[in-house]
């Protein structure tokens, strides 16, 4: 109750709770240890005397007795936060005592964390979760006490950030960064460089490029998206696209995944749509559709004067009129499951286009049949850590990659030029932990991917070779 409303209250019934004092050490002096508000409410409201229950305890017992006193209160996450602290100084457990870590406070037996939880009448995991956001992110306590985020949501933003963070200080993995033999030729080197790759080689391209200015890859404070302008984000971006459009081949075709950033006022920049533009002003790219990427699983939204962001944009271009698209393939997909598809629903292992794990085909991720939006969660991380020893902040999704590789898969009939998966090239210019790459060369593709970060080349290569 704010302080008003419980003044309201007094004056309607009454003070129903005495204040509980302890002598202050002078005489006829007192400190009030639980009702202090009340206190306030009754001098507002012109009394001079109330009834107290005075209780006698020791010094350092008087954090104890405030908090239980203070119990059923309902409690900002800041005064929990301090509560906890008090207590965990006041009991010691026997295994302390051993340590010698004990000053003048409490012996207790058993889980210290469960006497805490049961004095503060807070739940374990809430407590562990309070002191995790402090130890993360101190800032969103005030959100949490300002009632603009709830105590899980900032969890959630501390555990993606903690793992982010992992995912760039601790993946010192050994082994090669580069490897080009057979079907896999993965570079640890800028895409803006792709000369390893003949002109017209690759016949799809399926990328995510960094964001403007929302995650960092590496300790290189001159990583791209970190860029002080955004014009020279877009330059360098579309450095790699310039590369991107010299190796595609005349039946190409690409995806390109961008999402978009807010500026220091609060205003979207349309990073994405500025990216293609300048593309397209660059080179003469022929923009088919702007996608949407539909996130199932958006990130909770720590600011309530706009609504959360849920989607992202997916731009497929090519370099002309006539290339090679499966709209046919899709559509005989939901008439006549799996005949014209090599890979369908349960009955291959590893990965395939029209797979996540044996149980979802395309259109469960195409919102209806071959429109624009594609909806799937956002990658599970701890998935990428198991598959790869590895975390990346922002693999791309499952749902997200096998939709568009299934689009480019070509059917290996005798009118197509091409003949056997193998001759069709597929490129990744951002790699990251390569799941478009892995996708590609389980299904029989030669595939090419770059990263400047070593990390990720190195444990990519490893996957590869143990697929091989
Ligand atoms: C958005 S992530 C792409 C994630 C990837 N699609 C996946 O599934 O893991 C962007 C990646 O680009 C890499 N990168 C940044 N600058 C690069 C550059 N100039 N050339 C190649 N890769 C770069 C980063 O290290 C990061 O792994």
């Amino acid at each position: 109750m704010d302080i008003d409303d419980l003044t309201d209250n007094i004056k309607k019934v009454g003070l129903l709770e005495t204040l509980v004092v302890i002598p202050s050490g002078k005489r006829k002096s007192y400190y009030v240890i639980s009702g202090n508000r009340r206190l306030k409410s009754l001098i507002s409201l012109g009394y001079t005397k109330t009834d107290v229950k005075l209780i006698d305890v020791e010094k350092k017992d008087i954090p104890l007795f405030i908090i239980s006193y203070n119990r059923t209160r309902l409690k900002k996450a800041t005064t929990l936060l301090r509560e906890i602290d008090i207590l965990e100084k006041f009991y010691y457990t026997s295994k302390e005592k051993k340590n010698g870590l004990v000053t003048n406070a409490e012996l207790i037996k058993g889980d210290k964390r469960k006497v805490i939880s049961k004095r503060i009448g807070v739940a374990e995991g809430q407590i562990s979760k309070l002191k995790t956001i402090r130890k993360i992110k101190p800032e969103l306590l005030e959100k949490i006490d300002n009632d603009e985020i709830s105590v899980s949501q900032a969890f959630i933003l501390c555990e993606r950030h903690k793992q982010e963070d992992e995912s760039i200080t601790k993946n010192h993995i050994r082994g090669r960064k580069n490897s080009s033999t057979g079907r896999v030729n993965i570079f640890c080197k800028s895409s803006t460089d792709m000369s390893e790759i003949p002109d017209g080689k690759i016949n799809a391209i399926i990328t995510s490029p960094v964001f403007y200015k929302l995650r960092t890859y590496s300790k290189n404070k001159k990583e791209l998206g970190n860029e002080k302008n955004v014009e020279d984000y877009i330059s360098n971006v579309c450095d790699t696209m310039d590369e991107c459009f010299r190796v595609l081949s005349k039946s190409g075709v690409m995806f390109v995944h961008l999402g978009d950033t807010y500026d220091d006022k609060g205003s979207l920049m349309n990073v994405p749509h500025r990216v293609v533009m300048e593309m397209m002003e660059r080179k003469p790219f022929i923009l088919r559709n702007t996608l949407i990427f539909k996130k199932t699983n958006p990130i909770p939204n720590a600011v309530e004067t706009r609504l959360s962001t849920s989607y992202e944009f997916v731009f497929f271009l090519t370099k002309s009129k006539t290339y090679n698209f499966n709209h046919i393939r899709i559509k005989s997909k939901t008439e006549n499951k799996g005949t014209s598809a090599p890979y369908h629903r349960g009955k291959q292992g590893g990965y395939s286009p029209y797979l996540s794990d044996g149980k979802k085909n395309l259109q469960d991720y195409l919102d209806s049949e071959m429109i624009d939006i594609i909806s799937s969660p956002v990658s599970n991380q701890i998935k990428s850590k198991k598959q790869f020893n590895l975390l990346h902040p922002c693999a791309f999704p499952q749902g997200l990659r096998r939709s568009l590789l299934a689009l480019v898969t070509p059917n290996l009939t005798p009118n197509n030029t091409i003949k056997k998966m193998s001759d069709f090239h597929l490129c990744e210019p951002y790699m990251g932990v390569a799941g478009v790459l892995l996708d590609g060369y389980s299904i029989g593709m030669s595939v090419w991917g770059y990263d400047t970060n070593s990390n990720y080349t190195k444990a990519v290569i490893k996957e590869f070779d143990r697929l091989k």
